[in-house]
């Protein structure tokens, strides 16, 4: 995924776009670049790197443009380069466009363009975009016909801005597949892929459905669809500040995110848990209780962390609710005809709501006529709006491109849902007001483990040189051993693996020596026993173990190198507290190597395509 702003007003566009590029810059950076219109001409900067790579080349200019364009780029198409970054022109170089998304058919429209004799310079699909509009510029010479024409041309997705020298007021943006936000503002408007970029400026803005355009200009605003019908948009008012979206005070997002887990799992909670009854009340899911009394199965599907989010899910539900739960990746759902029955429930679970694959499976699942539900976080994404109901978790803009504090709260919200179904099947009162009190209590037991921060510090710089990790769980913790795994290789680059602690036999035992640290989670429960089985299996073949385990377990010590304990809790709520240690002891190995803990590699914070 990328970052677009756009910017039409009385301030200084650059001074808006780039501050919008540096909010926008966990969503991709490997280039950036921005046009604006400055005395009637077009003038593109753009730069392989970081934002800060651009904001060097545009060092010691004067600028008093008051439009523009701008973009922070994640490669799909062509490697990261100053050519390939956008914006890109057409042909007479009029015309600017950024994009996020796949031109799915750039071959053949370039191809077509080609023979006609217009020119490229770079290899992205982008810039077959912008040659396009150019293309119909030349012959319908309206910019917002050219660039609706040039759309229904387009297979693919888009989220994307134009801007001309041909009509220098003009800013038309559209999307398809890849978010587009329009913040209103007092004779301005700023048009972004997400409102990390607006709010600014403005709280109140709308969100453009898939295959709607918009056109901006010094004073007024419209929506059409792609198809030449006008259209009406629901002012929305974005419900986070700035203080959100910066460090406050800590050195990393990732950190700050950690750090935020006792307040986002409230959140989650907030006027939802009623502890007297032994119940949830979730607003969101009201339009489908009829059809969550009569659900004979579940399948749960998401991508990375909020996949492990829903195998988590996966055991809470069997257990608390006796309903048949399946988890797929939401990136093999769509791709293996999946059957769906007609009292089958989907849940799709996204951080950002955008994620190409789980949306791609919501709107699988929806064509086969199921229930579709969303456990999302950014509210008025694609994800949220496309499913017939949902919870929103609440946890507020998560920027690091480790997801922390979205997992927690998935989990919270998920066992929320499962107290819900459970009580109205046959989870009993008392057993529901035992689970309630457990989640209640969770805030505070985080706080303690987040108070250990300096001692997993430690074991971070004890570790940091190993070049390979094995996590081990079992039962509700087996997810939280690919969570932590998951979030050691993301920002540190060591290569981990997560494992059902039994399944180590039939395989990665092998690997097992006196180089390789093995983190085992376990917390006190019915199968305590069989994971202390397993951490001797490691001891006996000198594997160095970091043992996760529950306050007072003294018995631990003597078969962990290393003990983190967390306080006790009921069994099925243990992985909001255990993956707290994995979470630190990845941010801390990471930053004792010295990587980018908030811009890993390679990674962009949602990934939008295919
Ligand atoms: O926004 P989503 O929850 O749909 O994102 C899914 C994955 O891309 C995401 O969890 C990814 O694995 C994270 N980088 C994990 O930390």
């Amino acid at each position: 995924m990328c970052g677009i702003v756009g910017y039409i007003g009385k301030r200084n566009a650059v001074t808006v776009l780039l501050n919008g590029l540096q909010r926008l810059e966990y969503r991709g950076y490997d280039s950036a670049g921005l046009s604006i219109i400055e005395d009637g001409n077009l003038l593109t900067f753009k730069k392989q790197g970081k934002v800060k790579e651009l904001i060097k080349v545009l060092e010691g200019k004067e600028f008093k443009a008051n439009i523009g364009i701008a973009h922070t780029r994640w490669a799909t198409h062509g490697e990261p380069s100053d050519i390939n970054a956008h914006p890109h022109h057409d042909n007479s170089g009029n015309i600017a466009i950024v994009h996020n998304g796949i031109i799915e058919n750039y071959a053949s429209l370039k191809q077509m363009l080609i023979s006609k004799g217009y020119k490229f310079v770079s290899a992205t699909d982008t810039e077959v975009l912008a040659v396009l509009i150019g293309y119909f510029y030349e012959k319908v010479k309206d910019l917002e016909e050219a660039v609706r024409t040039a759309l229904t041309e387009v297979q693919g997705t888009f989220g994307l801005a134009v801007l001309s020298t041909y009509e220098p007021n003009k800013i038309i943006a559209a999307r398809r597949g890849s978010p587009m936000i329009v913040g209103l503002g007092e004779e301005e408007f700023i048009v972004a892929s997400d409102a990390s970029a607006i709010i600014q400026y403005t709280r109140q803005v709308i969100y453009l459905s898939d295959n709607e355009m918009v056109t901006l200009n010094n004073e007024n605003y419209y929506t059409k669809t792609i198809d030449n019908i006008r259209t009406n948009n629901i002012v929305h008012l974005v419900d986070f500040d700035l203080s959100k979206i910066e460090k406050g005070g800590f050195e990393h997002f990732m950190l700050k995110e950690i750090f935020e887990q006792p307040q986002t799992i409230r959140d989650a909670c907030r006027g939802r848990l009623i502890v007297e009854e032994g119940i949830a009340r979730l607003g969101g899911l009201l339009p489908v209780l009829d059809k969550l009394r009569e659900v004979d199965r579940i399948i749960i599907t998401g991508c990375g962390t909020s996949w492990h989010a829903g195998l988590v899910g996966e055991y809470l539900i069997e257990n608390l609710c006796e309903i048949p739960v399946e988890v797929e990746y939401a990136s093999e759902f769509r791709y293996r005809n999946p059957i769906l029955r007609k009292n089958d429930i989907v849940i799709a679970i996204s951080q950002s709501g955008e994620t190409a694959d789980t949306l791609a499976a919501v709107q699988e699942a929806k064509q086969k006529n199921a229930t579709v539900l969303g456990i999302v976080n950014v509210v008025g994404s694609s994800i949220a709006r496309q499913t017939d109901a949902g919870v929103y978790i609440h946890a507020g803009p998560e920027i690091g491109v480790a997801s922390t504090k979205a997992f927690t709260s998935q989990l919270v919200v998920l066992t929320l849902i499962s107290l819900l179904l459970g009580r109205m099947r046959n989870l009993s009162k008392i057993e529901g007001i035992r689970i309630a009190r457990g989640i209640k209590e969770l805030p505070e037991k985080v706080e303690k483990i987040l108070e250990k921060a300096d001692q997993i510090k430690e074991i971070a710089r004890e570790f940091k040189y190993s070049r390979n990790f094995l996590y081990l769980g079992r039962g509700y913790n087996f997810p939280v051993a690919l969570e932590g795994a998951l979030k050691l290789k993301e920002i540190s680059y060591i290569h981990a693996e997560g494992y059902p602690s039994a399944e180590m036999k039939h395989g990665p035992i092998a690997l097992i020596d006196e180089n390789m640290p093995v983190v085992f989670i376990a917390p006190k429960d019915e199968i305590y026993d069989k994971v202390i089985s397993n951490i001797e299996e490691v001891r006996s073949r000198k594997g160095r173990v970091i043992a996760i385990a529950t306050e007072n377990d003294e018995t631990i010590t003597r078969y962990a190198e290393r003990v983190i304990y967390i306080p006790d809790t009921l069994p099925m709520l243990t992985p909001i507290l255990t993956v707290i240690p994995l979470q630190l002891l990845a941010y801390y190995i990471a930053v004792e190597l010295g990587c980018n803990v908030d811009q890993p590699r390679n990674l962009a914070k949602s990934v939008t395509v295919e």
